[in-house]
């Protein structure tokens, strides 16, 4: 016990010391910890549009634009291009810990025979997933970039687009590679030399329903058939490649448009190569809210870009269009929507968006935004160059090409003082959000972790102050100085004994930051990583007041076995517990819920069931006798469906691709929920198969009266 407190006091001078670094710029991150992001703050680079470091990969021709006159071509940015700006300063002056890049795979060389005549400079039109964009650079250069970002304490997170390879149409080879897939260059298949049903063939969507934007393709995107054994296996292998190379994390584009179910196989695969942090992107318009998006990203195994906050703020900030209490009401319903809500990756525009920073406006807007995203639940990400205030309402003049690397722009030394914070304070990271002061223009919102604390103030109007009295704070008392320097107006405020501050002006356009750094000797878990696991994986529990002596950690009131073990970190090798969703503990803490421990590895099994005919208002689910089919749950919520029954099958078939443990025997049935909930079981004896060990496998059965 002695020994703890010596070891507690030698952490929290140690702290002290950070903190007063904290003010300075250029907090190294912990690129040894890739589940955990929330302190980190994510720079997204659109690879194309960064920096050219090597002009000798530029293409030629039609697939160029020399000067990036035409936003269609490549502009010249690559893998060197950004390692410069990581060894020359401006990626680490700004205290970035992540950078998010473009998918960084082979692309079709093709220039589409439109009138833009648009390229794959975005690297979303994919041709072989284990070779380089050679225009981004070589394997060695990749692998140059990983070796320079983790010096220098910065993960890195690729794009990847496993939905589709590229533009293509039926009946028409010749059309610029008719979506080629290869495969370290040998011929897979491609849109109309397709033997094996490498893809669907069931033309675009027109995005009315789920099913409808999952079985067709995306735009002309050719679309890939995921219960095809040999596309199952390429997607995993490539991903694989990629993270023996030494990523850090993966964006996955269009999760929306994949089955939920092999989406969360391709993940366990992943997770089980290595655990890595990956966020999907779930698309949602403004005001958008989707109870489906809320249980992707709780039951997939991956978080999302947090959209339903991307707007807000959008809305609140740069239109103008709704308040600080609209915006609130997003904060406290997401809080309980999402399970780890501090996993969802927050922005404020991204390359399909109007950038935030528009021609005209109020620079303040966007510092104001900056500030608030890089203060609140969630990991935030920075679009490149809006800290040097880009403008571009469309695609792609929001993908223009990176017009200064200025560091003294108020955009740069917002990042560099709040990235800065987020390493040094866990209430940024772990900690809940309470409104404490809110009108429609002023709100003072705190995070608050295990005795850290962090009290936001911002006045968005952009005349006129407020006096701000009866505010109440967490943090002890004291005088506290503006953790921005007054760089957006902010000055000291003073708090007392019973948590009242004492009032103050906050002037137009003003936020202030105000924190104290505490300590917890009892403890406290902060984050756990990754949410989806089983018997014999590791993970990552985060918190404080672990104590340096390893003691008892616990998933579902098992002890695991500790791989590792300090005061803030254990890494913990999962007991084998009942599957199913349990809470971890450290040293007798309080539960950290949600974790899910699966059965067994994942295998991607699609459900076929004929002669299910149903009334109005009733829809067919799954249930059986594994967690993954919900354990014979019989309700709409917790059944595995709705099943579909338009594009791949047609009602009174059903059909679903659904995640279960491989080689399980397992019992199941089907059942008839409608919107009351009322169940009608299917008769007979329980169909039975036996899940593969690996691959996919389809099991076709008739409805049984
Ligand atoms: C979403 C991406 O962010 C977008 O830019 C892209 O065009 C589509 N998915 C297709 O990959
Ligand atoms: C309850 C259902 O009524 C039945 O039909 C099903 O077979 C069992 N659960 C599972 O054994
Ligand atoms: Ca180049």
């Amino acid at each position: 016990m002695v020994l703890r407190r010596a070891v507690r006091k030698l952490q929290l001078a140690i702290s002290a010391v950070a903190l007063a670094a904290a003010a300075t710029a250029g907090q190294a991150g912990d690129v040894n910890n890739d589940v955990n992001f929330t302190s980190d703050v994510i720079y997204q680079i659109m690879t194309d549009r960064f920096y050219d470091g090597d002009t000798a990969n530029n293409p030629s021709g039609s697939l160029y634009s020399l000067g990036c006159a035409d936003l269609k071509k490549y502009c010249g940015g690559d893998w060197a291009g950004i390692a410069q700006k990581i060894t020359d300063g401006y990626l680490t002056d700004m205290g970035v810990t992540a950078l998010w890049i473009s998918q960084p795979v082979e692309n079709v060389f093709a220039v589409a025979p439109t009138a833009a005549g648009d390229t794959s400079y975005h690297g979303f039109w994919a041709r072989d997933f284990k070779r380089t964009n050679p225009i981004f650079g070589s394997m060695a250069d990749f692998d140059n970039l990983i070796s320079v970002a983790h010096a220098a304490g910065i993960k890195v997170v690729i794009d990847f687009a496993p939905n589709h390879t590229s533009p293509s149409r039926e009946g028409d080879p010749l059309y610029m590679e008719d979506g080629v897939l290869n495969d370290d260059g040998t011929f897979v298949a491609s849109l109309n030399s397709d033997l094996s049903g490498a893809f669907y063939h069931n033309g675009g969507t027109n995005f009315s329903t789920y099913e409808d934007g999952i079985y067709r393709g995306l735009f002309d995107l050719a679309d890939f058939n995921h219960q095809n054994g040999t596309i199952d296996g390429y997607l995993k292998d490539a991903i694989n490649l990629w993270l023996d190379k030494g990523i850090d994390g993966i964006r996955v584009d269009a999760v929306k448009h994949m089955p939920f179910g092999w989406t969360k196989v391709w993940m366990n695969s992943t997770l089980e190569h290595r655990p890595v942090f990956a966020f999907g992107e779930w698309f949602l318009g403004d005001g958008e809210v989707d109870p489906l998006n809320h249980k992707y990203a709780n039951e997939s195994g991956m978080s999302l870009l947090d959209f339903r906050f991307g707007n807000a703020i959008r809305s609140a900030l740069k239109f103008g269009t709704s308040d600080w209490n609209d915006f609130h009401g997003v904060i406290a319903d997401t809080a309980s929507a999402y399970n780890e809500v501090i996993d969802q990756v927050t922005f404020i525009d991204n390359h399909d968006m109007s950038r935030f920073h528009s021609v005209g406006a109020d620079p303040r807007r966007t510092d104001m935004a900056l500030a608030v995203t890089l203060t609140s639940r969630g990991t935030p990400v920075v679009y490149y160059g809006t800290e040097q205030y880009m403008t571009g309402d469309n695609d792609p003049t929001n993908r223009g090409f990176m017009t200064s690397f200025d560091k003294t722009t108020r955009g740069y030394q917002i990042v560099q003082k709040l990235a800065g914070l987020r390493q040094v304070n866990k209430a940024l990271a772990y900690g809940d959000t309470e409104q404490r002061w809110i009108n429609g223009d002023i709100y003072v919102y705190e995070r608050e972790y295990a005795g850290s604390v962090v009290l936001v103030a911002i006045n968005r109007a952009l005349a006129g102050s407020t006096n701000i009295t009866g505010l109440f704070t967490s943090l002890p008392a004291g005088v506290y100085q503006d953790e921005l320097a007054g760089l957006l107006d902010g000055n000291a405020v003073t708090v007392n004994a019973n948590g009242s501050v004492d009032a103050f002006d906050l002037a137009a356009g003003e936020v202030a930051v105000w924190h104290k750094v505490g300590a917890s000797s009892a403890p406290v878990i902060g984050h756990v990583g990754p949410m989806m696991t089983r018997a014999g994986q590791t993970i990552t529990i985060n918190g404080e007041g672990f104590g340096a002596v390893p003691g008892s950690a616990q998933v579902g009131g098992v002890a695991g076995t500790v791989v590792s073990w300090s005061d803030d970190q254990v890494k913990l090798q999962l007991p084998s517990v009942t599957p199913g969703f349990h809470s971890v503990t450290v040293n007798g803490s309080a539960g950290y819920t949600g974790l899910e421990v699966l059965t067994n590895s994942q295998v991607s099994v699609r459900f076929v069931v004929n002669n299910a005919t149903t009334v109005v208002g009733q829809n067919v689910y799954l249930t059986g006798g594994v967690h993954e089919l919900s354990n014979w749950t019989a309700t709409n919520s917790g059944s595995i469906g709705p099943f579909f029954n338009q594009v791949v099958h047609q009602y009174p078939s059903w059909y679903q691709d659904v995640s279960v443990p491989a080689g399980q025997t397992i019992e199941f049935k089907f059942v008839k929920i409608d919107g009351l909930g009322n169940v009608v079981w299917e008769g007979g004896s329980n169909h039975i198969f036996t899940a593969p060990a690996s691959g996919t496998m389809e099991v076709n059965v008739n409805w049984q009266n």
